[in-house]
């Protein structure tokens, strides 16, 4: 057999950041090299991504086993791998989903996939010999030289994350003025460690919601943004000049049935206009430079509006887009949004990735890889987010193994030399 050629695969049921099973891979090629790697869970997951396959045995873990997707992995796609080039990562990610056989993973699940698509490519990154985010750049084809992500760290939380704490999901702190990805993460810290005083100052309980931001469970979000500005001001910085403010609406999990948004805290339901005014008004009142998923994913008809009035502004979608190069093509087709979440298992593959990237691209969207709330120690992302020239990364805030794991990597590849990607609005 070749060097190169898969030589077995192999999973099993490991646990994520919220004690959740989840899926981890391991593939070995014939020479000895080998990769691993573990699948991320979201919370606040969109309708388009890629599904993951759990058990659904109540008396086991809730449900969520993964038991039935570690077999997955097992009895059809060791096999059908056994044998195939670990360095040809595209057919082997076109393989796994023809044998999937569905739109959205549902069969063999995209955290089985996913897990194998990952660690194929560490596999094929050691037979190499080279370091994981330089294979990934040349895999991706993306053609931007490899840089340090600008991190988007989360301070505060709700949504989701925080059993509802705040109607909105995350406030993170953007360093925007950073001269350094270094510098950036020192900031973030700073303006994390400023918001606990400031919650303490105010016996607000400073447990940490999922992604190890804090939730000081405000009703209005006004408090919450005036909050982050004295965390900013507290850490030495300039609000919206050496630190901004990006917000993640998760304006899906507002949704209600006839697609209205509920803001259950301030007590207030909005239709898309009144949303849309509503993040007009706290854009021109807050240092504010970036707005995710700030309508819900099917709200096609007003994502254009919400562009129209804040387009000088970054505004991503995550659910709205779920990583899939299609519906980031009709974004750009519709003017909704200019920038692009890229969660790796919302697509499933690695290359599937590569397209939705490409797609953003395309369209002139920035892009912002992605951590999930549900994470794991696997610090693929920070390799994936300088290969490919991200630009913008976002993992939570800087707090846990799981989220500290990233940075950490990334800390180690600013050591090769990388320069921090710039930050421009579309002012
Ligand atoms: P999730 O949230 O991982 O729970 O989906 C992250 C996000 O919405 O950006
Ligand atoms: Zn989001």
């Amino acid at each position: 057999m070749n060097a190169t050629a898969i030589a077995t695969v192999s999973a099993r049921q490991v646990f994520d950041s919220r004690g959740r099973p989840t899926v981890e891979a391991e593939v070995t090629l014939a020479g000895g090299a080998s990769g691993r790697a573990s699948s991320p869970s979201g919370a606040s997951r969109g309708a388009a991504e890629a599904c993951e396959l759990r058990d659904g045995y109540p008396d086991q873990f809730g449900g969520l086993g993964v038991s039935l997707a570690v077999a997955g992995v097992k009895a059809e796609i060791r096999p059908a791998l056994i044998g195939r080039d670990g360095l040809d990562q595209h057919g082997l990610d076109a393989l796994l989903r023809r044998l999937d056989g569905t739109p959205q993973l549902s069969r063999l699940g995209g955290n089985a996939i996913l897990a194998v698509s990952i660690a194929a490519a560490r596999a094929g990154a050691a037979a190499l010999g080279q370091p994981l985010w330089r294979r990934l750049g040349e895999l991706s084809g993306g053609g931007l030289p490899a840089s340090m992500p600008l991190p988007m760290v989360n301070i505060l939380s709700g949504g989701l994350h925080a059993s509802r704490g705040m109607d909105v999901q995350d406030f993170l702190v953007m360093p925007i003025g950073a001269a350094t990805y270094s510098q950036a993460l020192e900031w973030a810290l700073r303006v994390r460690a400023a918001a606990t005083e400031l919650c303490e100052q105010r016996s607000i309980t400073t447990l940490l919601a999922d992604e190890g931001g804090l939730s000081p469970g405000f009703e209005d979000s006004d408090h919450a943004l005036s909050l982050m500005v004295r965390a900013i001001e507290r850490a030495g910085l300039r609000p919206g000049e050496d630190a901004a403010i990006a917000l993640d609406i998760a304006a899906s999990s507002l949704t209600d049935d006839q697609g209205r948004y509920v803001f259950q805290r301030a007590g207030v339901v909005l239709g898309a206009a009144g949303l849309i005014d509503l993040l007009e008004d706290w854009a021109a009142r807050w240092p504010i430079v970036s707005i995710e998923d700030g309508l819900g994913e099917e709200d096609w008809a007003n994502w254009p509006e919400l562009t129209r009035r804040l387009g000088h502004i970054q505004l991503v979608g995550d659910d709205l887009f779920a990583t899939q190069a299609d519906r980031i093509d009709r974004g750009a087709r519709d003017g909704a949004a200019n920038a692009a979440l890229i969660k790796i298992n919302q697509n499933g593959t690695l290359t599937g990735t590569f397209e939705a990237i490409a797609a953003a691209r395309a369209a002139g969207f920035a892009t912002v890889v992605s951590a999930r709330s549900g994470e794991t120690e696997d610090a693929f992302i920070a390799d994936l987010a300088v290969g490919v020239g991200g630009g913008q990364i976002k993992i939570g805030s800087v707090r846990g193994g799981e989220r500290m794991a990233k940075y950490n990597q990334l800390l180690r590849l600013e050591a090769e030399g990388l320069s921090l990607a710039g930050w421009r609005t579309n002012d």
